[in-house]
């Protein structure tokens, strides 16, 4: 299973087989985490790390906890902690960072395409752990591996993305991954949440929430995420949540068999309601523990481990 990739910059520089590659890998990647002990060698000696100029709850500690696991020694760097406080650019920063040399540099900044612009400049593996509206690819890879622990085949299945696709790396990654599996996308969402031109993704898209679950396969909720938006898109929040929050009244218009996915964080009340969240149909928290495997996979392929055992 070669894997010819220095960077995990994006879904799009991703083939089928390379999809597939990750996520039959992180089929053996997450029976370490059920170990009672949770650590294999693989990449002792190896240094990673976690340079996030965002919040993160799940991504960042899912990345530390991937490099533990796998024995490598993890650095956490946060935006408000460096020396970028004190004027230091960006590329400096990770210059310095670099001098220290590490095996991978994860990245999280609000603002699309600087781990593509690191990855151009230092010689160590580059992972997007999320850039502005742009990409989140290690997010969808993880939705991928969640929904394939509940349905067949890939090929085929129908999945609603609701909410405000404009905003959302995770939709952009989203997508373009779906699509290179073979399956089909609706976007759902008030029209001033999904951008002009979308149908050339090759994605659906609906503005009645109702009409596009209705023979949905996976719905993906998403959050709005306010500190993205530079003017008021919708009326009000509770408008919002009328129209597109997702609750269990409106669930019974779906297929028994509908898996729910939300990458977090959660507003709940806004865009899916608690009762859904317990519903047996969510899977928010597979998809948290889906992504210490995910990135375990991706360090250990990144680092030129597809030949060896993981174990
Ligand atoms: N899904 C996700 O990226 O969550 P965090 O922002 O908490 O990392």
């Amino acid at each position: 299973m070669p894997f010819p990739h220095k960077d995990l910059l994006g879904i799009g520089q991703l083939s089928k087989d390379d999809i597939l590659t990750i996520l039959d890998a992180t089929e053996s990647f997450k029976e370490i985490s059920t170990r009672p002990i949770k650590k294999v060698p693989t990449l002792r000696g190896r240094t990673i790390v976690n340079l996030f100029f965002e919040p993160s709850t799940r991504t960042r500690t899912s990345f530390e906890i991937a490099g533990k696991r796998l024995s490598a020694d993890v650095i956490n760097v946060t935006g408000s902690t460096s020396s970028v406080t004190k004027g230091e650019s960006l590329l400096d920063t990770a210059y310095n960072l670099e001098a220290m040399n590490p095996d991978i540099l994860v990245v999280r900044h609000s603002a699309s395409g600087v781990p593509h612009m690191l990855a151009q400049k230092i010689n160590c593996s580059v992972i997007n752990a999320g850039d502005g509206a742009h990409e989140h690819p290690t997010q969808a890879l993880l939705d991928l591996a969640t929904i394939r622990e509940h349905k067949e085949n890939f090929d085929g299945l129908k999945v609603a993305i609701v909410g405000d696709i404009t905003h959302s790396r995770v939709a952009r990654s989203n997508i373009l991954a779906m699509k290179t599996l073979g399956m089909t996308v609706t976007v759902v969402g008030p029209p001033t949440l999904i951008p002009v031109g979308m149908e050339s993704l090759g994605v659906r898209v609906s503005h009645n929430l109702e009409e596009a679950i209705a023979d949905a396969d996976v719905i993906m909720m998403l959050r709005i995420q306010e500190e993205r938006h530079n003017q008021t898109s919708f009326p009000s929040l509770r408008e919002y949540s009328i129209l597109f929050g997702l609750t269990a009244e409106k669930l019974k218009k779906a297929k028994e068999d509908v898996i729910i996915l939300h990458p977090g964080p959660v507003n709940r009340g806004v865009e899916i309601s608690p009762d859904v969240i317990e519903s047996g149909h969510c899977l928010i928290l597979n998809q948290v523990n889906n992504g210490v495997a995910v990135r375990m996979t991706l360090m250990y392929l990144l680092l030129g481990g597809a030949d060896e055992n993981p174990n």
